[in-house]
């Protein structure tokens, strides 16, 4: 396992659809285990392949509150089949828009299928945590971030904030 970077907005790449996955190999695995090692470490809970400039439908979760009890999930080709009507609240924030967060409303339940670590299909229906953790990162499969759920005026402000903290971090790189 080896730790990737991370991409973070503004990164065009973070605006495209990721494509299906045919086949799991080691090599998927190998990508997984470094997504999961990736996100261990940054820390998340959270984190989608195209975060790590991988476009593909990979996703790797973990909401277990112990560290010590680690509890990953691998979703491949994951799909939402339903959603639920009522909706739960949770202040999100992302790897790819360090240090910015907010209040977004998602359906409470959802449920879905995708592809397990090994190649077996499977079906869950997620809730709480789990239900909102998977909608966020459904959505980066599909090029959406959770600004893009805010107001334009408050989606311009923390935009203009990444792209300045990316060129103080270019200043002292150079
Ligand atoms: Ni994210």
């Amino acid at each position: 396992m080896s730790k990737r970077e991370i991409v973070t907005e503004p990164d065009p790449i973070l605006r495209k659809k990721s494509e299906t996955l045919e086949k799991v190999d080691d090599e998927l695995r190998n990508l997984l285990d470094d997504m999961l090692e990736t996100m261990y470490s940054a820390p998340g809970i959270g984190l989608a392949a195209v975060q790590v400039g991988v476009l593909k439908r990979l996703i790797v979760i973990d909401i277990s509150k112990e560290k010590d009890k680690k509890n990953p999930l691998f979703l491949i080709n994951p799909e939402i089949i339903s959603k639920s009507k009522n909706t739960s609240i949770y202040e999100e924030g992302c790897l790819s828009l360090p240090g910015h967060y907010a209040e977004i409303e998602r359906p409470a339940e959802c449920y879905i299928k995708y592809i397990d670590y090994y190649g077996n299909k499977k079906e869950i229906k997620a809730n709480g945590l789990l239900s909102t953790c998977i909608q966020h990162e459904v959505d980066h499969l599909n090029g959406i971030l959770f600004i893009d759920y805010l107001s334009k005026l408050k989606k311009d402000m923390i935009l203009k904030k990444l792209v300045k903290h990316k060129k103080e971090i270019n200043k002292i790189i150079l």
